[in-house]
């Protein structure tokens, strides 16, 4: 397998009531080795459903319904969609690591730093001693510009900053060298200073430990800052997806021009000048035709209806309107 993960025709359902409801839609991703992919789009397009699906986090009802999600893991290549939660466990962490949002959901309140960091590191290392497990604790809150580590390892989650709890599920992620790290909204809870921050070290953590990271975000400002490849969700679908600086330079989907035009600036200020008119509609609540038809100031008729197929509006750079190609999605 010549990419690190490779997922294919990627379709999730949920349920409701007794019918079943689309929210992802033929998602195809490449995700080269030590590439930072970026993952954007408003809330409710789809993402973190996407990346919970790789670590099969999906809550019930919902499921994939189809699609594959191979992964080259240092053991050879897997299909992640047919491991058990055993075999599942052994690549949480040590192959593959996520950051949520929120750091309370995958910090406990009632332990120590210290206990949480012996946890993740002793699951997959079983016979390191308490020594080694101290040391290499206190190796990672420093990597992650931890103050005083020595007394953070011993304080509870409440006795903590956002921003510092943020650093220690960073840390605690990257604590066994996973070679893929799923980043969900890393920053959005932190202030801009903070999160220009933690994004400068999260790129210093990827070159140091050839690391592999989808940055999952609503703000194309946060990709330009952190990515080399982009892929824009729309209503469950991929509608362009580039190298970063093409999809800067040739933006070519009007919904990824209404996000350029939204930007929040990084480490400055936070602006917001513009937002697109209307709201995501939920899921499986699409238009018929182009799902961005009812939003889009470009809307022709046909856009009403039928839906544009992902096509290259260049080499490299895919596009999913009619102003780049006429082609209808099967
Ligand atoms: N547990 C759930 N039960 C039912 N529907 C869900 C659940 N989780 C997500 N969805 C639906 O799946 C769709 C995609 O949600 P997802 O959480 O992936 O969005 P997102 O792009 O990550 O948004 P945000 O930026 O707000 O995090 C939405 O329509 C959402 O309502
Ligand atoms: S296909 Fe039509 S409605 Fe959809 S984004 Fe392109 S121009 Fe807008
Ligand atoms: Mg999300």
């Amino acid at each position: 397998m010549q990419n690190l993960l490779e997922i294919n025709n990627l379709k999730i359902t949920t349920l409701r009531g007794k019918s079943t409801v689309r929210l992802l839609d033929k998602v195809d991703l490449s995700i080269r080795k030590k590439c930072s992919f970026g993952i954007v789009g408003e809330s409710g397009c789809g993402k973190s459903i996407t990346a919970n699906a790789i670590l099969g986090l999906l809550p019930y009802p919902l499921r994939v319904s189809e699609g594959s999600i191979r992964y080259d893991s240092k053991a050879g290549e897997m299909e992640l969609l047919k491991l058990d939660r055993k075999q599942l466990r052994e690549v949480r962490g040590q192959e593959i690591s996520m950051i949520f949002q929120e750091p309370m959901t995958s910090l406990d309140p009632i332990f120590t730093v210290e206990m949480q960091m012996y946890e993740a590191l002793s699951f997959h290392h079983p016979h390191m001693t308490k020594a080694e497990m101290r040391e290499k604790s206190l190796d990672m809150l420093r990597q992650v510009n931890i103050p005083r580590p020595e007394q953070t390892l011993a304080s509870y989650p409440h006795q903590l900053s956002g921003g510092q709890l943020q650093r220690i599920m960073i840390a605690i992620a990257l604590i066994n060298d996973p070679r893929l790290l799923l980043a969900d909204e890393p920053t959005t809870a932190l202030d801009v200073t903070i999160q220009a921050q933690i994004l400068r070290l999260m790129n210093d953590l990827k070159e140091r430990n050839d690391t592999s990271i989808i940055m999952i975000t609503h703000d194309l400002g946060v990709i330009a800052e952190t990515c080399e490849e982009v892929a824009v969700f729309y209503a469950g679908q991929i509608v362009e997806q580039a190298n970063v600086v093409e999809l800067f330079k040739q933006t070519a989907h009007p919904y990824t021009q209404g996000l350029l035009q939204a930007v929040t600036s990084l480490g400055g200020e936070s602006r917001k000048l513009y937002t697109i008119p209307g709201i995501v509609p939920p899921g499986g609540q699409w238009a018929q035709g182009c799902r961005f038809s009812d939003r889009c100031s470009r809307c022709t008729e046909k856009c009403r209806q039928a839906m544009p197929a992902l096509t290259e509006a260049s080499p490299g750079h895919l596009c999913r309107c009619f102003l780049h190609s006429e082609e209808v999605e099967a």
